[in-house]
Parts: C-alpha cells; structure tokens; sequence
C-alpha cells in the first residue's frame, strides 16, 4: 500500500476541492424544490466514481432520488467489497443558526478540531464520508493496489429512510453479490480513542393528530367547557412515560434484548466522562430510563421522543384561540429484536386506548426500520479492526450506536450480507444540526484507513 498511501499524500488539496464541490449541492431529498440538485449530486458522485477507475458506472433512476452504481472487478476469484452510503442531506433548517451558509463549504478550527473542520451540511453525514471511499478507491485503482474488486452503491434518500434502495436491493441482488458491506455513516469515541459502530437501533416515527372541535374556537367564549387539543395531546404525551423514564405502551419491552452483566461491564469499560458529556450540550443534568447508564440509555435501550409538537397559534403577540387540532412527530428508536411494524401498531392501540372522548385521534405511520448488530468475530469486523489499529495506532473499542441505518437491517435479510460500519465522525460534529462539520483529521484519516481495510479483508479471505 506504499504507492497508494503516497498517492493519497500527495493529492490532499485536490480531494478537499473535489469535497467541496460536491458539498455546494444542496442535494436536501425530503424537500421537492431541491429535486434536480440531487440529481445534480448523483452525477457528480457518478463523475468522480468513474474517474476514479470504476466501471459500468450508472446512475440508477428510481421513483424517487437516483442510486449511483460503479464497480471495479479485477478478478473474480477475490472477494468483494460493497460500499453503500448516500449523498443526500438532512435540511438546513433553521438557516439562521448556521455560523456560515450550509452549502457555502468553509475551514475552521475548533477546540476538538484543532487542525480544522469542514463546515457545512453533509460535510459528515455523509458526503464526507463517503467521498473517502472515492478517494481511496481511486488512490489503490491507479496505483494497481486494489486487493479487492469493489461496487459502489450510493443514494440519495438515505436521509428519508431509503425506500427506493429498498426495492433496488431486491431487484439487483446478483449485482450487488458480494463478501462483506463497508459502510462510513457512523463515528468514533475521540480521535485519539478509536472505535467501531457494532450495532445501529432500528426505528418506528409515527405522526399523530388529534381533533376536538370542528373549527378553532374563541377561547373565552369555549375555553373550560370545550376540550383542547393541544391540552389534550399533552397530557396523553406525558402518559408515553412513566416517572422512572419507561414507556407505558403495553408489550413494548417484551422483545427487547436482555443484555447479560457482563456484556453491560465490557460496554461500561468504554472511556465516557458524564461531566464532559454534560457540559459538551450545556445540561445540568441527564435524564433516562431509571436503573441504566447514560451509555447504556443511548445505544442499547429503546426510547421514545417528541420530535415537534404544534397546533393553535404561534404568530407574533398573542391571539385568543381554543384550536381545533394539535399534531406531534414521535419516533421511537428499538433495540434487538423489537419489530418496527409491531412497534408501530402497539403505539397506535395504546395511543388510541388512552384519548379522552372529547376528542379523535389518528396516528400515522411514517417510515421505519430495523435494528442491527454486527459481531466482533466476523472477517468484517477484524479486517476494519486490524485497519484502524494501524492508522491510529490503537486498537478500536465496539461500541453499539444510539443511530440508525435502517437498510443495514436489509442488507442482511436481502443480500445476505453483513455490514461493517467503520465510521469516521464525531458525536460533536453536529449532523442534522446547524453547523454541521467533519474534522480535515476524520476525513484523512479515513482515506488513510480505508486501503488497510481491503488489504486485511483479503488476507482473511486468502
Ligand atoms: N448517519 C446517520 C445515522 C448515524 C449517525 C448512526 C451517527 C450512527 C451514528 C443517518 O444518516 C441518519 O441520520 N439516520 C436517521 C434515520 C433515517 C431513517 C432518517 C436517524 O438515525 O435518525
Ligand atoms: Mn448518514
Ligand atoms: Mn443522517
């Protein structure tokens, strides 16, 4: 790998231009209006793709966003890795928190980053990321180091809960047959404490509205004789939970996965500060599921969150009204072997058991997904251990993430394949929020990795 890692010394200025480029796109999939800057997205991730030695590239039109194909087979004889990532993005919203425009790409150091970090949206999750596999794809093609054939499957409504990928897999499984998925859409510890991701939470996001009157109401005239939505919607929220932190919805712990003590005393050896953690997002305290750590609360525990509430008027000042309805977005994130589907459905029984007669209620599922594990003992895995041992000079900790990926789930039921997610971000590095960035450090370090990856895997599959 000597020419390879020369090669990718030698051309860091060119692989961050070539970034920054692709992160000008405002390549957002969940809003309509940015439709044709995804496209514009999937062509330059085709372009680079192509340029960096794949073939048969293709940018595969779906219902929705396209999915970028490529693939490099030097002998079929060598195993094969599949990577898959997206280059779609989570909205900017709200704009006016960004220190600098989301999609106006720009350096900047930070106390974590002291070496610089690249602000914008995607810069992480997952353009970033992604674009090291290209970049480190294109340094082992042309340097006649590749030690794998490799595919490239990258798409563009990850952030939506791919439901074009979905059908793709299961229509392009022999295409797609490979040894091992490798994946960098997840993070590490710190950058000097190396980690790698064995296990995603699934998902299950339900939006529920509830009506009481059949028009808003002046709320003197109605007010303490009419029920309110909004009043309402509370307190059957504040019911979810009960004051130790659980969910109330009955049968929702029934499958969740029971951890052994021991498997819980490994996962408590992780290095974590909770003072660091607190004052990392200006908390004065943690709050979760009574009888668990905080650790244990954001990975291997599911939940239940509010993720916005409204109804009535929000406008400057203020205006008397009793409204006529109140909505809220609630996701749950599931652990081993909670079933979103069932999930879903036991909400639904539960929220519809506890509304008082004063009003109706619906809830509507919206996407999502199952949880996955990866295990320590698989190829996969000590492949991107031995990697990461390597570049980092330590050995990485498996740690469970509190995220999800819901296709990774597929790619075992479908593909029959596993996933190793060897992430390069940092928990700090604010994706999904304003200033989202990815440390210059993360960014190279993962191209630095990623040959190692594909040099081991094939070592482990001679
Ligand atoms: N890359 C993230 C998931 C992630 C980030 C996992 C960091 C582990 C560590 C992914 O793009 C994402 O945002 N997933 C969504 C789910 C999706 C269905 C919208 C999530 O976890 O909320
Ligand atoms: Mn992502
Ligand atoms: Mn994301």
């Amino acid at each position: 790998m000597k020419k390879t890692q020369d090669f990718i010394s030698n051309n860091q200025q060119r692989f961050l231009d070539e970034l920054f480029e692709l992160l000008r796109i405002p390549s957002v999939s969940a809003d309509p209006a940015n439709k044709s800057d995804v496209q514009s997205a999937a062509e330059l991730v085709a372009k680079h793709l192509k340029e960096a030695g794949a073939d048969e590239v293709e940018i595969c039109q779906t219902a929705g966003h396209p999915i970028v194909y490529g693939e490099k087979i030097i002998d079929p004889k060598l195993p094969t890795v599949l990577v898959y990532g997206h280059y779609d993005v989570q909205p900017a919203d709200p704009i006016e928190l960004w220190d600098s425009p989301a999609f106006e790409p720009i350096i900047k150091k930070t106390d974590i980053h002291p070496d610089g970090a690249i602000f914008a949206r995607g810069a992480c999750d997952d353009k970033g990321q992604v674009f090291m596999h290209i970049k480190a794809f294109e340094a082992m093609s042309k340097n006649g180091e590749l030690p794998c054939n490799a595919k490239f499957m990258i798409e563009g409504e990850e952030e939506v809960g791919s439901p074009n990928l979905a059908i793709f897999i299961k229509e392009q499984k022999e295409r797609l047959a490979a040894d091992i998925i490798l994946v960098s859409d997840t993070g590490i510890i710190a950058n000097d404490v190396p980690s790698i991701t064995t296990g995603l939470r699934g998902l299950s996001y339900v939006e529920v509205e509830v009506t009481g009157p059949n028009r808003d109401l002046h709320s003197g005239l109605y007010g303490g004789a009419v029920a309110n939505p909004i009043n309402v919607l509370s307190d059957m929220i504040g019911q979810l939970q009960d004051d130790k932190h659980k969910i109330t919805i009955p049968g929702f712990y029934d499958k969740v996965e029971v951890l052994t003590e021991e498997e819980r005393n490994e996962m408590a050896r992780a290095p974590y500060d909770e003072e660091e953690y607190k004052a990392s997002i200006k908390i004065n305290a943690v709050q979760g599921e009574e009888g668990y750590t905080t650790r244990e609360r954001s990975s291997i525990r599911p939940t239940l969150d509010v993720n916005g509430i409204w109804g009535g008027y929000i406008g400057e000042g203020a205006k008397t009204v009793l409204p006529s309805k109140a909505f809220a977005k609630i996701s749950m994130r599931l652990v081993p072997h909670q079933d979103p589907d069932e999930i879903t459905e036991l909400f639904k029984q539960y929220f519809e058991s506890i509304a008082p007669e004063s009003v109706t209620v619906k809830v509507n599922p919206h996407h999502g997904g199952l949880p996955a594990v990866t295990p320590i003992d698989s190829k996969g895995y000590i492949a991107a251990s031995n990697a990461m041992e390597k570049t980092f000079g330590k050995k990485p900790i498996p740690l469970r993430s509190g995220g999800s990926i819901p296709i990774v789930a597929l790619f075992e039921q479908v593909l029959g394949l596993k996933t190793v997610l060897m992430g390069f971000g940092l928990n700090s590095d604010a994706i999904h929020s304003p200033n989202e960035h990815y440390g210059l450090f993360n960014f190279y370090k993962g191209i630095e990795t990623i040959p190692y990856f594909y040099e081991e895997f094939a070592n482990l599959n001679k």
